[in-house]
């Protein structure tokens, strides 16, 4: 795997193969191996335009643990906010030597023109694209499913049959869109349930079920009920139904987290608006996995790092050596 740009990208068996890479890392964390030397002399550049607390953090920890050098660029503060273009940001961090470019973006497609581009070369992360893709936060809910249904020796399974059921804000998801493509690689069957005006034109075309109403998805007792953050910030207030109406209809509240199936699992990418789409009472109950999905995306990230930095040099080499 040289880039990562999109989870419409994977084959199910390359998508496995990450999957299982990204246990052998959980492993070796849970034998307090601090740091592997697989990535050592390797640089790793997050560049991120946007916000972002789970992403570039967990990116941050699983190259440290790799022992990457990583170098942490944010558009606040940078010459970015002095005008300079993506290629000429771009062309410095080539300067710099990075191996790797972890990027955020608000324009979908940023990180395949710098892939494409001849400014640099390096491995490129989507770390978030618009309302493009976020490749990474599939793997690590596709890893946490995995994870909760079929226990930890997982290795070498998909999610055939698995029924996820995702909520909210589909329309500006970039979660949604590559969790649809991996979810449905992986054999899973994926419902979609937004108000009519959070869905985007052409998600009749998408492998998934459509449905405007959250009490009839339930009814159908899903695997996984994935709620969405509504991203106002991205949004059109005509858009948006009222606060109150919105988690009326489409919020998974205490009433509703009680009809689920006891081995039901409620996730969300975060972060969260307590209150709108979910409640704190379903967002802290155990069927969630809100801190399970954090904690599993540096062992998910490292995994790709990995794959994308060392070629396929064998990881039980790499796991020999424990440093401190
Ligand atoms: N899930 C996610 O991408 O969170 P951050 O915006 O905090 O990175």
């Amino acid at each position: 795997m040289r880039h990562l740009l999109s989870t419409r990208d994977l084959g199910r068996d390359e998508a496995i193969a990450i999957l299982d890479v990204a246990e052998d890392m959980a492993d070796v964390a849970d034998r307090e191996v601090r740091k592997l030397p697989t990535l050592r002399g390797k640089t790793v550049v997050n560049l991120f335009f946007e916000d972002s607390t789970r992403t570039r953090i967990s990116f941050e920890a699983a190259a440290k643990r790799l022992s990457a050098d990583v170098i942490n660029f944010s558009a606040k503060g940078s010459s970015v906010s002095k005008g300079e273009s993506l290629k000429d940001t771009a062309q410095t961090l080539a300067a710099i030597g990075a191996d790797a470019v972890v990027i955020r973006h608000g324009a979908s497609g940023a990180p395949l023109v710098l892939a494409q581009s001849a400014w640099i070369d390096a491995a490129i992360i989507n770390a978030g694209d618009g309302t493009h893709e976020h490749p990474t936060q599939a793997l690590l809910d596709a890893f946490t499913i995995r994870r909760r249904l079929h226990g930890r020796g997982s290795r070498g399974r998909a999610l055939d049959g698995v029924s996820v059921t995702i909520v909210g804000d589909i329309l500006h998801s970039r979660v949604a869109r590559s969790n649809v493509w991996l979810l449905s690689t992986l054999g899973a069957e994926v419902t979609l349930v937004a108000p009519a005006t959070l869905l985007p034109v052409g998600v009749r075309d998408w492998p998934v079920a459509v449905t405007y109403d959250l009490d009839e998805a339930l009814d159908a007792i899903p695997d996984v009920v994935m709620m969405l953050r509504i991203q106002s910030e991205r949004m059109h207030a005509a858009f948006f139904p009222n606060a109150r109406e919105y988690s009326r209809q489409w919020g998974l509240g205490d009433e509703r987290l009680a009809r689920l199936a006891a081995d039901s699992i409620v996730m969300h990418p975060g972060p969260m608006n307590r209150g709108l789409e979910i409640s704190s009472g379903a967002a802290d109950s155990p069927r969630s996995t809100v801190l399970e999905q954090v904690a599993n995306g540096v062992s998910v990230r490292m995994a790709v790092l990995y794959l994308a930095l060392s070629g396929q040099r064998g990881l039980a080499e790499s796991t020999s050596v424990s440093h401190a």
